[in-house]
């Protein structure tokens, strides 16, 4: 069969599938994206939905939609910020497959914004973090110049098709590349379809697009559980989570062929044209710290995820301050992780030994981090 659709079985089967029971993201669970990480990565983009909001000049209400929301870690920040500069009246849908995780994120989200209805009405701002790298993907190898499908026997061995796969072919020849002779790539053809339907759904706004990416498409299959890192999908299916890195470039081409306006900057430079430096200048707590930094880390997600804008009936000239940057007012007060007992912990017996007086560790530590 199709590695599609072993990835799709593994991730989404209605009983067995990975998401279908999943309850959480962060320490307790496999894998931590970026709104589990730290707030501040939800409370910056909030500051883009809100610039969206003033170009469009104040639709109300204001509707954001958020695809594969997980734990709704995002939403919350999201939203935080959005109250807090006193934007009340929003919309925010929740489009979300896994039922586990509709009722994880019911139970968070308090507040009249939120809803999961209606997910296919139309919005003004759009938000898929972490999904595009969630959608089941062909395997394939370059063999004589075409691409061929590794099916998968019931050994769950790579078995090579005898045929070429013309659309996979036609997906490397709308991109300009000829891969390699024995190249294997994986291929998320569903790409095509996750950008007609966000197309469909932004009446005029931005949707924003945000994955780890390889583009052109390699073999970047990767699996979680409990935090270890693996590549052999085959191994505890439907208890890790298996994933494939983003071809933004296909991406950026989908969305332009749907009459968006579409571009693309590294996670590092969206989160820093938001300003992150004025969180950054905030936060004292080393743990707190440690989280913000890895947002922006060129050797982790600050390199590897990029985000993809894609803009339909925006103002003549518009550019998004997350591409662009802008200048921004010093915030009344900006997100942190809560206390973390450990250091608290620490910082406390070096109290106790030393005084109080002494607040050199604190100091040092929070400055090196
Ligand atoms: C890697 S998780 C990311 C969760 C969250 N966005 C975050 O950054 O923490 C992928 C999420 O996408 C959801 N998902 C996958 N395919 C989806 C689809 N077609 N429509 C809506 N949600 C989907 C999963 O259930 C899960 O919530």
């Amino acid at each position: 069969m199709s590695f599609r659709d072993v990835m799709a079985a593994a991730l989404y089967h209605p009983r067995f599938g990975y998401y279908t029971n999943l309850m959480g993201f962060g320490a307790d669970g496999d894998f931590v994206t970026s709104p589990e990480r730290h707030p501040a990565f939800g409370w910056l983009l909030g500051r883009q939905a809100l610039e969206v909001w003033e170009a469009l000049e104040r639709p109300r209400p204001f509707g954001i939609l958020e695809l594969g929301a997980g734990s709704g870690a995002l939403a919350e920040a999201l939203v935080g910020f959005l109250r807090g500069e006193g934007l009340q009246d929003v919309v925010y849908t929740l489009d979300e497959v896994s039922p586990a995780l509709r009722e994880v994120q019911q139970r968070r989200l308090d507040g009249q914004e939120f809803r999961w209805e209606g997910a296919e009405e139309l919005a003004n701002f759009i938000l898929a973090n972490e999904v595009a790298d969630a959608l089941p993907v062909h395997r394939a190898v370059m063999r004589n110049g075409h691409l061929h499908e590794l099916l998968v026997d019931a050994e769950l061995q790579w078995v090579q098709a005898s045929e070429p796969h013309p659309r996979l072919d036609a997906y490397f020849q709308a991109l300009h590349v000829l891969p390699e002779e024995g190249q294997v790539m994986d291929i998320c053809l569903e790409l095509e379809d996750l950008v007609k339907s966000i197309s469909q759904r932004l009446e005029r706004g931005m949707a924003l697009v945000i994955d780890y990416t390889a583009s052109p498409p390699r073999d970047s299959l990767l699996t979680y559980y409990r935090h270890t890192l693996g590549s052999d999908p085959f191994v505890r299916l439907g208890e890790q989570d298996i994933s494939a890195h983003v071809d933004l470039r296909t991406l950026v081409r989908l969305g332009i062929a749907q009459g968006l306006k579409a571009g693309a900057v590294a996670q590092r430079g969206l989160l820093y044209n938001l300003g992150f430096p004025q969180v950054q200048a905030r936060l004292t707590g080393m743990t707190d710290r440690e989280a913000l930094g890895h947002l922006v880390d060129m050797n982790a997600a600050g390199g590897q995820i990029v985000g993809v804008f894609m803009l339909r009936g925006m103002p003549d000239g518009y550019k998004p301050a997350g591409a662009a940057g802008r200048e921004w007012p010093e915030p009344r007060s900006v997100p942190s992780l809560p206390p973390n007992a450990d250091e608290a912990d620490f910082l406390g017996q070096w109290h106790e030994a030393f005084g109080e007086e002494n607040s050199e560790v604190s100091n040092q530590t929070s400055e090196s981090s």
